[in-house]
């Protein structure tokens, strides 16, 4: 193709590459109350949906305390809250950030299909699924786009971009731009279990729990040494609490049934917290206690 040819072109497609002015987030528990503010933060209309009022008004509780004061009354502006899928139809983007459970998602979907408008980008904030069989349940998989925002999305400077085999280079544009809106840096990656992200943080957290259970070391030595020795601003063993155990264990499941690969393999000690309750942080004890 000569290159005027291809100039032309791509003129062409920054111009229908869409913009996205109003943002429908499903899902409104630790990631989807996180990325709303973030959108409000940046000025972006958001709609919240969850399946109860008491967990909207939850999300907004906590959106508030992580808010500073000054900036709360333009945050609150932005974010609208629904039990109603209705609410979200005119919006360009909509991000789904329900329970990471495939049935789940794909019955979401099922609804967008019927919501949305034509052109509006879907895009899940899944850890870890194939982009490419969860875009099997939506309507326009040229639309659909992985966008793996990390924990807490306020603080976290990456966005994981996962473009899946059917997703337009218009899709992939789009959030590549919005994401420099809301000053995130935007990271590429093709579909395949866990992505980049997971798939190295879950190898380094897989192979610090087999040290520990080797008893090669201790956990504070162990997470010294990733603190103090590599510059990583929290160990591994703390890490995975901080994440929370059961969802290091399916993360864990989920990448060693796909790939094939022991060092996925949830260890004993992991296997055994998360049946009794000690998940980390967020209930108060899991490899540290709180
Ligand atoms: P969560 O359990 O805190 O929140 C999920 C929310 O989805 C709940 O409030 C639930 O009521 C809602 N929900 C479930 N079914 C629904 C439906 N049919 N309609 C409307 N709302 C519904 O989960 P979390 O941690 O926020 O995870 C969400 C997604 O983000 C998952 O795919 C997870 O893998 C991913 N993720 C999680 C991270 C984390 O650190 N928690 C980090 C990055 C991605």
């Amino acid at each position: 193709m000569s290159e005027v040819r291809s100039q032309k072109i791509h003129r062409r497609e920054d111009k229908v590459h869409k913009r996205i002015k109003k943002i429908g987030i499903i899902g409104a528990g630790t990631m989807g109350r996180g990325i709303a503010q973030v959108f409000a933060l940046y000025d972006y209309p958001v709609v919240l949906v969850d399946e109860k009022e008491t967990i909207l008004q939850d999300a907004l509780n906590n959106v508030k305390s992580r808010t500073e004061p000054e900036l709360w009354n333009k945050v609150s502006g932005h974010i609208e809250t629904s039990t109603n899928f209705e609410k979200i139809k005119d919006c360009d983007l909509i991000i789904e950030a329900v329970f990471e459970n495939v049935d789940v998602k794909k019955e979401i979907y099922n609804v967008l299909n019927k919501v949305c408008k034509n052109d509006t980008i879907i895009a899940t904030n899944t850890s870890a699924f194939s982009i490419n069989k969860l875009a099997e349940a939506v309507e326009k998989p040229s639309c659909f786009i992985g966008m793996h925002f990390m924990n807490p999305p306020k603080v976290m400077k990456l966005l994981e971009v996962i473009k899946g085999e059917k997703t337009s280079e218009n899709t992939l544009k789009s959030i590549l731009d919005l994401s420099k809106k809301i000053g995130k840096t935007s990271a590429v990656v093709n579909d395949s279990p866990g992505f980049v992200s997971n798939r190295l943080l879950f190898a380094l957290i897989g192979e610090a729990l087999r040290l520990l259970e080797k008893g090669i070391s201790d956990k504070e030595d162990i997470d010294a040494i990733m603190k103090c020795g590599m510059n990583h601003p929290m160990g591994p063993i703390e890490l995975a609490d901080f994440i929370g155990l059961d969802i290091c264990r399916n993360i864990m499941t989920y990448l060693y049934e796909s790939l094939k690969d022991e060092r996925y393999k949830p260890t004993p000690m992991l296997e055994s917290l998360v049946k009794e309750g000690k998940l980390g942080g967020k209930t108060g004890e899991g490899f540290y206690k709180y």
